[in-house]
């Protein structure tokens, strides 16, 4: 039902201190913590003993102690200490992830250990980097993840959703030039001489109109890279090359919990052709208000959808990228099923 062989984000850094932190992912729960030596660890959330959470334990020099009968686990899974008693069998273990943490995430790879590529996690090193003022946030989502996915491949939406943040009357007439390459979807758009959205507008303090760019990436599965941005119409060479623009460095990463929900981690590095104080806490204001009309809408979709299983819906033109990216996903998990041991 999801495609494992993927790195997601399993948790933020600053999410991970000593206390064992429990969440779903990909429909399994697992338990994630920081070791005393700062490094983060995923462990299958259920001691192999009576199958308590192993998250109600305590972590510890090389591992963490299920809080039941004491017994103790190292960062590999494996039992190293069992209260009471000499002798540990070798099949006393907990299934372990590969983490690596970067750009301020955990990344988590729950697929076929073998497959796992550090160099495949995608970069994300905008985020928090000193010359990127950077605005962030979580939302727990109660929908899949693929209705999230659709609504961020489908700019058609910004005009009706969101009225007062990232609208832009141009959008509805302007098709991206869409290329696939072997890791997803990349969608460019150049809107000439429009007025800013509402949320350009005030983060660029723009007066006239402005040239507005987007520089989209999808990666599959569930990552969206947006480069978004407005420099003042009418100079010469690409528009996001030039100087005086405003631009946006968005990325949604999103994880599967289950079928009906989502953990949507976001960022957004900033870049602003002024030096106003308080400008990111403005757009991260935006950003939040933003995904909240998203969510009221995907949210209420899903409730639909689960009322009427068996009716599938129509596409439109708008529909094009995420239709390709929905394809490219049945592709991948059908790989993922022929290549799994029966
Ligand atoms: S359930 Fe974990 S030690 Fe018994
Ligand atoms: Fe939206």
């Amino acid at each position: 039902m999801f495609i494992r062989n993927a790195w997601y984000v399993a948790a933020t850094s600053q999410e991970l201190a000593d206390k064992p932190l429990a969440r779903t992912l990909l429909g399994e729960k697992v338990v994630l913590f920081r070791g005393t030596d700062g490094a983060p660890t995923a462990l299958e959330d259920r001691c192999c003993h009576r199958l308590a959470p192993l998250s109600l334990g305590d972590v510890e020099a090389g591992g963490i102690r299920c809080r039941y009968h004491g017994m103790k686990f190292d960062t590999r899974g494996q039992c190293i200490e069992i209260p009471g008693q000499d002798s540990i069998a070798p099949g006393m273990c907990v299934r372990a992830f590969q983490v690596v943490e970067r750009h301020g995430f955990c990344w988590i790879w729950m697929g076929r250990p073998d497959l796992a590529n550090a160099d495949d996690i995608v970069d994300v090193h905008w985020n928090r980097a000193p010359e990127w003022p950077t605005a962030s946030g979580y939302i727990h989502y109660k929908a899949n993840y693929q209705l999230i996915a659709d609504n961020l491949l489908d700019f058609s939406h910004l005009t009706f959703v969101h009225r007062t943040t990232l609208a832009n009357a141009a959008l509805v007439d302007a098709r991206p030039e869409i290329t696939a390459f072997d890791r997803g979807i990349r969608l460019n758009r150049l809107i000439v001489a429009c007025d800013p959205s509402p949320l350009h507008g005030m983060a660029g303090k723009f007066t006239g109109k402005v040239d507005f760019w987007t520089r989209q990436v999808w990666w599959l599965p569930s990552i969206f890279e947006n480069w978004a941005g407005s420099v003042p119409t009418g100079g010469t060479g690409e528009a996001h090359e030039r100087a005086g623009g405003l631009h946006l460095r968005h990325f949604s990463l999103l994880t599967p919990e289950t079928a009906q929900s989502t953990h949507y981690f976001w960022v957004q590095p900033c870049q602003f052709p002024h030096n106003e104080p308080g400008m990111i806490e403005k757009v991260g204001k935006g950003i939040d208000t933003a995904f909240a009309e998203d969510r009221w809408m995907i949210e209420a979709q899903q409730v639909v959808m689960n009322d009427s299983p068996d009716v599938k819906p129509k596409a439109i033109r708008a529909d094009a990228a995420l239709g390709r990216v929905r394809f490219m996903i049945d592709r991948l998990l059908e790989q993922e099923r022929a290549a799994s041991p029966a």
